[in-house]
């Protein structure tokens, strides 16, 4: 645990979270540091701002999304799981729920209470082993689809949070697909009709899902400004899940391919180390930061930036 200055406080702490940049690892530490400081410290209870509001997160039964969950918990929110298998954190409500089905989506939807501060939209899949289609449809359909449908319940001063990933960072090479697509209404049915229409703009299908969640979150911050909303996703580098253990299945995506995205520390980050960066996101420490996709990859994005590494994803241009 760190040592917090006599003068700490919630301007200080922001002052501090500004001068840390996107290292938001660092800022990761720093949050945890100040929760448990402030168990012992009354001046600085309820930091994070989660104590008793209610917040919606899928994919909350494995990974990223479980570490944040059990965060959120831990911090007093009242928590409701969206996920396809159980959830095993103690969260006030799990619902299941399919991201690639609009009815499923709905029917989870109608069990959400009418007032939620947050969203956090973790559920994702590989491709492969799964399909184009699916990987389109529960990484970006469903997830534009909740979000929508949640919109009107997110209070003033409420958050959303997404995961992204480095294999989106491509994004400015296909922004006007990814813009076109985004300009259809929110259903699968249009959805559907053009990545058939257009198999070529979303060929790479994981690709395609996760620019269109860092460009979808850059397009909605202005009209979520004026509700006094926020929104920001994030992009990690690989990270040890079931995710991850899906993607490498046997065999068919070597380690050595992986190892290729890895930052330079050398391994694979854990999923709490992506949950909390997002715990951070959607907390009251972040409250003017919007319109941001964040990488959170130990410096890897930095060192293609800076032709310090090949840029294999072409993230540069
Ligand atoms: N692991 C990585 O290396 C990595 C890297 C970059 C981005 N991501 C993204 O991070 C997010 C979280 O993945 P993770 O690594 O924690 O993997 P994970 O497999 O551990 O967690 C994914 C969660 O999504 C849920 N889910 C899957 N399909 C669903 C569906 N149809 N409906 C509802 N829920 C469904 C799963 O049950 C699981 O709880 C995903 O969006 C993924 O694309 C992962």
């Amino acid at each position: 645990m760190i040592t917090l200055p006599p003068a700490c406080n919630s301007v200080w702490l922001n002052n501090t979270i500004t001068r840390l940049g996107v290292d938001l690892s660092s800022a990761r530490f720093l949050a945890r540091s100040v929760q448990n400081a402030s168990q012992e410290d009354g001046s600085l209870n309820d930091i994070l701002g989660y104590s008793g509001k209610t917040v919606v997160i899928t994919g909350a039964a494995s990974g990223m999304g479980q570490a944040a969950a059990q965060l959120l918990v831990d911090l007093g929110a009242k928590v409701i799981a969206l996920d396809i298998a159980p959830v095993t954190v103690p969260v006030a409500s799990a619902i299941e729920v399919d991201m690639k089905d609009p009815a499923s989506i709905d029917a989870a939807v109608q069990s959400v209470p009418p007032k939620i501060y947050a969203l956090f939209n973790c559920a994702g899949v590989p491709c492969p082993p799964f399909s184009n289609t699916d990987t389109l449809l529960i990484n970006f359909v469903g997830l534009r689809y909740l979000t929508e449908a949640l919109l009107p319940r997110i209070t003033e001063g409420g958050a959303i949070a997404s995961i992204a990933s480095t294999a989106g960072m491509a994004w400015k090479g296909n922004v006007e697909n990814v813009k076109t697509f985004l300009q259809l209404d929110n259903s699968f049915a249009s959805a559907n009709a053009w990545f058939e229409k257009n198999p070529e703009a979303c060929a790479d299908a994981y690709g395609f899902s996760k620019q269109s969640i860092i460009v979808y979150t850059m397009m909605q911050a202005k009209a979520l400004a004026q509700k006094g909303i926020r929104i920001n996703c994030i992009a990690p580098s690989p990270t040890a899940s079931g995710f991850m253990d899906k993607l490498k299945g046997e065999g068919q995506m070597p380690d050595e391919l992986v190892d290729l995205f890895l930052p330079s520390n050398g391994r694979y980050a854990t999923g709490a180390e992506m949950g909390e960066p997002l715990v951070l996101l959607n907390s009251k420490l972040a409250s003017f930061v919007s319109g941001n996709n964040i990488p959170v990859d130990f410096g890897f994005c930095a060192e293609v930036y800076m032709g310090q590494r090949d840029d294999l994803l072409n993230i540069s241009q």
